[in-house]
């Protein structure tokens, strides 16, 4: 059960380390052209889910992009590609932000999290748990993007009320739950965040 809920919640990537375009690096943040002749392609590197990784891409890159095609991190969505839907939303600096509405360049240096770091070994986290145990999802494909933005709601309000939740949510669309047991997973998260660092 839990395997079924990790692949739901994208716990499935490749390890970043065997992304065939990718290489980790202890090197920071350095961003640099390329030496391809005639390439607009740009080298960036940053920490993701605690591995330091680089990879080049063309500068056009979007982060979504480079998380999901570079790096095999496949539990970020695409809904929409023009941040509405809230479906490739990631942590970057503690902060969760639409990976879509950003360049892979504008993240040289961060610290990103995605749904993959989320899990410990096979202990979910709670916000995941919690999603699993109140039935919060339907067909998934939300999922990823609602958990992330549900965790950063809580670390900035970690008593949030219904009314909350619900604005909250207002830049994660999900097409089939109606919306009612999300919001029951994300306060039943909230309270299970509690005491986590
Ligand atoms: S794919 Fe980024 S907000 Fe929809
Ligand atoms: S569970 Fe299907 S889009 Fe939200």
């Amino acid at each position: 059960m839990v395997k079924l809920f990790k692949s739901l919640f994208g716990a499935s990537g490749v390890d970043p380390k065997q992304a065939p375009t990718t290489e980790s690096t202890a090197e920071g943040s350095e961003v640099s052209q390329a030496t391809g002749a005639g390439s607009d392609h740009v080298t960036v590197s940053m920490t993701v889910n605690g591995e330091a990784v680089t990879g080049e891409v063309e500068a056009r890159t979007r982060l979504v992009q480079f998380i999901r095609e570079n790096l095999r991190l496949t539990g970020t969505h695409i809904g929409c590609d023009t941040s509405q839907c809230g479906a490739c939303t990631i942590h970057m600096d503690g902060l969760p932000i639409k990976s879509c509405g950003i360049l892979a360049v504008q993240a040289d240096g961060a610290d990103i999290v995605t749904i993959e770091g989320l899990a410990n070994g096979e202990e979910l986290h709670p916000m995941q748990e919690a999603f699993r145990e109140h039935h919060g999802l339907q067909c998934g494909f939300c999922t990823p993007g609602m958990v992330m933005s549900a965790i950063g709601l809580v670390n900035e309000n970690p008593e949030p009320t219904e009314k909350e939740i619900r604005h909250h949510l207002e830049g994660n669309i999900c097409r089939c739950t109606g919306y009612h047991n999300i919001v029951k997973s994300i306060a039943a998260g909230a309270e299970s965040m509690k005491g986590m660092k």
